[in-house]
């Protein structure tokens, strides 16, 4: 999993087919259940052919290009949780993952990742549809093959900082 976290997401790779026991891990396909209820018509669709559904839509600050967030994610192929912030660490689940909105053109956050966050506030719960040029492109990355498409359920944690790195007062988070 080397190149696909460098490259993307940052997180714990969980393994397609690998059920994992812990409490963690059944909380987290209990709402991987309940996110995958949501049908496609509702969710809304960006030029860019990235689609995105707002389960809830959050109050605080609101992520914008440049702004530093800190995220809970669960990537998913095929609704089999690929990738995942939350994994280990006890009931509050996992280490959150950081990246700078508007950063992914470097190459170092998935595309998909870093456009579908961009607009959400602080406490939203957001399900995103990743086409794979957003995602993986025509290699894929290991278990993930050519063309595929993705989902990626993310809970926006915190925006801390704008403007590219310069540090701003932290109002909240
Ligand atoms: C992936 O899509 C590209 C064009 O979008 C196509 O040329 C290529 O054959 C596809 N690869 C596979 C394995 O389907």
């Amino acid at each position: 999993w080397y190149y696909l976290c460098g490259l993307c997401l940052g997180g714990v790779a969980v393994g397609i087919g690998v059920a994992g026991g812990d409490a963690d891990a059944v909380s987290t396909s209990r709402r991987a259940l309940r996110s995958a209820k949501i049908p496609e018509s509702e969710f809304t669709t960006l030029p860019n052919g990235l689609k995105y559904y707002d389960i809830t839509v959050g109050s605080g600050l609101k992520a914008v290009k440049g702004s530093r967030v800190a995220v809970h994610y669960v990537a998913k192929w095929k609704g089999i949780t690929f990738m995942t912030s939350r994994q280990g660490l006890g009931v509050g689940g996992g280490t959150p993952y950081g990246f700078d909105i508007g950063n992914s053109e470097r190459g170092n956050v998935l595309k998909g990742l870093d456009l579908g966050v961009e607009g959400m506030k602080v406490g939203g719960q957001r399900l995103i549809i990743v086409p794979p040029e957003l995602a993986y492109g025509k290699k894929g990355v290991q278990e993930i093959p050519p063309n595929a498409t993705i989902e990626l359920d993310v809970e926006l944690l915190s925006v801390k900082q704008n403007s590219y790195g310069t540090p701003v007062k932290i109002i909240e988070g």
